[in-house]
């Protein structure tokens, strides 16, 4: 009986040791390190963002809500890491590290932003809004269009969008800094690999 007993131990041990033993080394160093600047703050700069977030006119909704006019990109995000960013939190036990969530999940510490699982699960992983910025806006804008019959709704509204290309680079630059920097090769590929519903090639 004994014998299981220990046998049971040493194999959990073991097991345990494979899952969780490998240290990740940029866990660690982020760890160390202070927690960075809001992604959205670093992009537009500080002055452009207090500005915007000063207007009350910005909120997050959700990729729920885009799904309604672009299925395709949805959909084709369920298969981007980014979209199950907070997985890898889990790993280390960290899904609940605020300082790890300012680049896993959408809008941490910014007004209407992600909280936590609790409050705002509508928010988790780095979702459209995560790169693109808070949404109503420009649903607001697209809505309007429609109910005025007006031509055809062009894009805009977004703090990172089509009408500011610069602030959705720094987006990618802003989680992607130096120590995190290995998900791509080809800095450019990536990026217009994102203008496809599903970026699941070319990085
Ligand atoms: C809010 C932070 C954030 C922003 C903004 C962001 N990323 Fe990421 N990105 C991540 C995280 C976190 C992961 C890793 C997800 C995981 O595996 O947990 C990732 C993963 C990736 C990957 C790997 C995807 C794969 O198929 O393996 C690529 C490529 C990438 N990002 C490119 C970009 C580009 C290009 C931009 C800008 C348009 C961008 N990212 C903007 C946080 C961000
Ligand atoms: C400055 C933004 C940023 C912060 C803060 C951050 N990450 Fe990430 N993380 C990323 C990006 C971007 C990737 C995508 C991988 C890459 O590009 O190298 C990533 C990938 C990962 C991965 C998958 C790749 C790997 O190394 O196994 C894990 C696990 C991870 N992060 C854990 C964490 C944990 C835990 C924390 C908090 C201690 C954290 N991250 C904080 C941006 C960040
Ligand atoms: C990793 C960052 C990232 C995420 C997450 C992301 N996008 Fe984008 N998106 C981009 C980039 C980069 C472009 C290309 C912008 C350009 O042309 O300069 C883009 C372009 C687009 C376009 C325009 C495509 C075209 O034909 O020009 C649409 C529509 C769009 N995204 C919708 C979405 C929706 C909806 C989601 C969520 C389901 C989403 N995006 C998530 C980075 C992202
Ligand atoms: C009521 C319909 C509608 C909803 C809801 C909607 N969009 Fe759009 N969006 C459009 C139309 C129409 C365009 C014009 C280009 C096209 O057809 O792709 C567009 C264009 C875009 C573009 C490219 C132009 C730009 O301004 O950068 C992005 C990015 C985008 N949408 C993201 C989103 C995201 C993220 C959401 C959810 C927060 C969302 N959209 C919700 C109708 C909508």
């Amino acid at each position: 009986m004994y014998h299981i007993f220990a046998k049971t131990a040493v194999f959990f041990i073991l097991f345990t040791t494979l899952l969780f033993g490998e240290q990740n080394q940029r866990v660690i160093d982020e760890l160390a390190s202070s927690a960075p600047e809001i992604p959205l703050k670093n992009a537009m700069g500080e002055k452009a963002y207090n500005d915007a977030m000063n207007s009350n006119k910005y909120s997050y909704v959700g990729n729920s809500k885009c799904r309604l006019c672009h299925r395709n990109f949805f959909l084709g995000r369920k298969k981007d890491p980014h979209d199950h960013a907070m997985e890898s939190l889990a790993i280390s036990n960290n899904e609940k590290n605020s300082h790890c969530l300012m680049c896993h999940s959408t809008g941490h510490k910014m007004p209407s932003g992600f909280v936590d699982m609790e409050q705002t699960p509508r928010l988790s992983n780095v979702q459209c809004e995560g790169c693109h910025g808070p949404g109503n806006v420009h649903i607001q804008m697209a809505q309007d269009k429609v109910k005025n019959e007006t031509k055809r709704f062009s894009g805009g509204g977004f703090l990172a969008g089509a009408d500011n290309p610069q602030v959705l680079k720094k987006m990618c630059t802003s989680c992607h800094t130096k120590r995190w920097d290995k998900a791509y090769h080809d800095f450019q590929k990536a990026y217009d690999s994102y203008k496809k519903a599903d970026p699941s090639t070319g990085h």
